[in-house]
């Protein structure tokens, strides 16, 4: 039987129209903050993308696009400026940075309760314990599309490739709190098809192309690629060998149209829960 495609762009929608509407009942818009340093082109498709969600959201953003130049000091002395900023509730700085730039001191200077991409350490602690913060938005997007469609991980095998700060780390800990048995593969992961194998939910946030194949995947599992990659023709591709993947999995997130317009709604939805906060408003 053919997968159920998950799709995150259909429910992206849906999550961005509820932010609107409730912006809207606030005394003032939300604010987003955009730092960019340099000019990596993808960084720039991302931020150029994040305006426009802002936009259909209703929110008033800014965006800092500064030389690659730009010394530490002066971009966590900007990073100060909009910490101290009534009209500004999230900020965001776009990773990675030019080499020279110390990516942690600078997530560390975003005030915990502007920090919309839950980067800041004291937000990745709250998650570890369960606690309320900033949740990163990709896995968090990856959670919502997974309640959308009905797939609870409780009592479940859960496979994450990867262990960014940003997806594979984060990824793991939400599984878990939703009571999944949670095993997390990278580089050094001895038989990683072997492993895979044994997931009921299979995340892959790697970005190598084909790094799953149908080979490597439980049949009747839920398989969810965050990767965002150009395969030889140039064409945009996850990790997941996605057209015999799809035979065997009952569920799986295209690329594009799955994990990636998520992520960008749960920024929006971050957004919101922050210029709530700041109001008073729950
Ligand atoms: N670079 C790639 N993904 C992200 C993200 O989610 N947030 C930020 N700030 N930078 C990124």
């Amino acid at each position: 039987m053919a997968a159920t495609i998950l799709d995150g762009k259909a429910l992206a929608i849906k999550c961005k129209e509820r932010v609107r509407k409730a912006a809207k009942t606030l005394s003032r818009r939300p604010g987003l903050a955009v730092i960019i340093v340099g000019d990596d082109p993808a960084s720039r498709v991302y931020v150029n993308s994040k305006r426009r969600d802002g936009e259909e959201c209703g929110f008033y953003s800014e965006e800092y696009a500064l030389p690659d130049t730009t010394r530490q000091d002066e971009l966590i002395s900007l990073v100060e400026s909009l910490n101290a900023r009534a009209d500004i509730d999230g900020i965001l700085v776009q990773l990675p940075l030019p080499g020279g730039l110390d990516e942690e001191a600078v997530l560390m200077a975003i005030s915990p309760e502007k920090d919309v991409d839950g980067f800041h350490p004291l937000n990745m602690g709250a998650l570890l314990i369960g606690k309320e913060g900033f949740v990163p938005c990709t896995p968090a997007g990856i959670m919502e599309i997974l309640e959308e469609y009905g797939i609870d991980p409780k009592g479940k095998r859960c496979v994450v490739i990867g262990r960014s700060n940003i997806v594979g780390k984060p990824m793991a800990l939400l599984l878990l709190q939703k009571h999944g048995t949670v095993t997390v593969c990278h580089s050094r992961t001895t038989d990683l098809a072997q492993v895979c194998r044994e997931a009921d939910i299979l995340v892959a946030a790697v970005g190598k192309v084909n790094l799953v194949t149908a080979d490597m995947v439980k049949p009747g599992a839920v398989v969810i690629d965050v990767a965002m990659n150009r395969d030889e023709s140039g064409n945009l591709c996850g990790d997941v060998a996605y057209d015999e993947v799809a035979e065997i999995a009952s569920a799986i997130t295209p690329v594009p149209g799955g994990v990636g317009p998520m992520t960008r709604a749960l920024l929006m939805e971050n957004t919101l829960k922050a210029a709530q906060k700041h109001l008073g408003v729950d």
